[in-house]
């Protein structure tokens, strides 16, 4: 807008029109600067590139020398710095401080943009951030990166490369450029967790195609050489010891029954279609009674807590762990007795699988998965997590294990 200068009453005012046209020209070219910004920024997914152009163009659009742009980490309560630009400034990268301290803990705590073109005056300047840097911080901006009503960051710019200090049009500009950084960045996270979450299905898959192969060479693979070779035993008894080949021959049906079993109890852990037409309480019924009938574990399933019916995802995902926990129960604890107690919570529905064997040292499992090729214990807290649900492990030596497996309700 045209300042006018005022004139003596009665008098015409006076325009200064050469200085206010090119005032004009430069906030029109920054804002198209902005829009040509907009568009670029909402197709950017990639977080650091993305946060790399914010940069690029709020210093260039104001004309900074440097600039950085600082996260909020909810889960500390801490600003982060994540990009800097120009100044020396890299020697801030990951630098955290808490929200509130500082000049950009204060516009993230208040939600506020700040200008300062005397920092030396401000008592929100953090001196030993402005000294850790190689340049002299003269003038700033800061405005807060808000989404969805909430304060995700920082985006501030320092020292105004002409030498004057920077105005509220400079502001006004930088908190455009920051409403629509906070969006871009908001995006570029949730593709990136997408991304993530994707990578944790695929690397689950893998795991249980990996098992299934090691389950099919261990169980019905030897089975079936162990039967072939009876077979052939047999066909030479048939003419010599007719008698000895009729026990052998029974001996080979309960060989080739038990395989049958264990097969069809590794499709039903596959694929329990059960799940989907009658949901997992039967289902696991069914698989329980089955696992009885393969070794000596007394199980016992107690449900009478239990009312809450999950989501189909959460029952396969809740379905995949019991039967990971078993299996391991089978495999390494020779326990006797396993109770599996289902029961809700005022927020979850909580999982206990407890079992009397051998317990291991679960820290030290744990610690060593980088040179294990199994990763049982591994996948069973991805699954959880691919449900938002937890896992907690406890087991001594010699003193059993007890799996807890919590899915909050929606
Ligand atoms: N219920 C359990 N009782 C005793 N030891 C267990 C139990 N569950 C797991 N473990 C121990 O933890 C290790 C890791 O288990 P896991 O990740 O499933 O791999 P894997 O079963 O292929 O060895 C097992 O090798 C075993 O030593
Ligand atoms: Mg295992």
């Amino acid at each position: 807008m045209a300042t006018r200068s005022a004139g003596k009453p009665g008098e015409p005012e006076v325009l200064h029109l050469p200085q206010e046209n090119e005032k004009l020209r430069q906030r029109v070219e920054a804002l198209e600067a902005l829009q040509d910004v907009a568009r670029t920024l909402s197709s950017e997914l990639d977080l650091q590139r993305l946060l790399a152009q914010v940069m690029q163009v709020a210093a260039q659009v104001l004309g900074a020398e440097a600039g950085s742009i600082l996260l909020v980490d909810q889960s500390t309560n801490e600003l982060e710095f994540v990009l800097t630009q120009g100044g020396g400034g890299s020697q801030l990268l990951q630098r955290r401080m808490a929200i509130g301290t500082g000049l950009a803990g204060w516009v993230a705590s208040q939600a506020k943009p700040a200008i300062v073109n005397d920092v030396t005056m401000d008592p929100r300047f953090a001196r030993e951030i402005g000294d850790s840097v190689s340049f002299q911080v003269k003038s700033l901006i800061a405005v807060p990166l808000a989404s969805k009503g909430q304060v995700i960051g920082v985006l501030e710019v320092l020292n105004k490369a002409s030498g004057e200090g920077f105005t509220e049009e400079d502001l006004q500009v930088l908190s455009a450029l920051g409403a629509q950084a906070a969006v871009a960045i908001e995006n570029a996270r949730l593709y990136q967790a997408l991304k993530e979450e994707r990578d944790k299905i695929l690397n689950t898959e893998e795991e249980v195609r990996k098992k299934l192969a090691r389950d099919l060479h261990d169980g019905p693979t030897q089975a079936l050489s162990a039967i072939a070779m009876k077979a052939s035993l047999v066909r030479k008894q048939l003419e010599q010891e007719p008698a000895k080949a009729a026990v052998e021959l029974r001996m080979l049906e309960a060989l080739a029954r038990r395989a049958a079993g264990d097969l069809r109890h590794m499709l039903f852990g596959l694929r329990p279609l059960m799940l989907e037409t009658q949901g997992l309480i039967p289902t696991l019924q069914t698989y329980l009674a089955r696992f009885q009938e393969m070794g000596e574990i007394a199980i016992q399933l107690d449900v009478s807590r239990f009312s809450c019916s999950l989501p189909h995802n959460s029952e396969v995902a809740v379905f995949g762990i019991i039967q990971e926990a078993l299996n391991n129960i089978l495999k390494h604890s020779r326990a006797r007795n396993v109770q599996i107690i289902m029961e809700d919570t005022p927020k979850a529905c909580r999982i206990t699988i407890k079992d009397d064997g051998c317990g291991f040292d679960v820290a030290s499992v744990e610690r060593g998965y980088d040179q294990r090729s199994s990763f049982g214990l591994f996948n069973m807290r991805e699954r959880a997590a691919l449900i938002n649900g937890k896992l907690a492990l406890s087991s001594t030596p010699g003193q059993g294990t007890t799996i807890t497996l919590t899915v909050p309700l929606k």
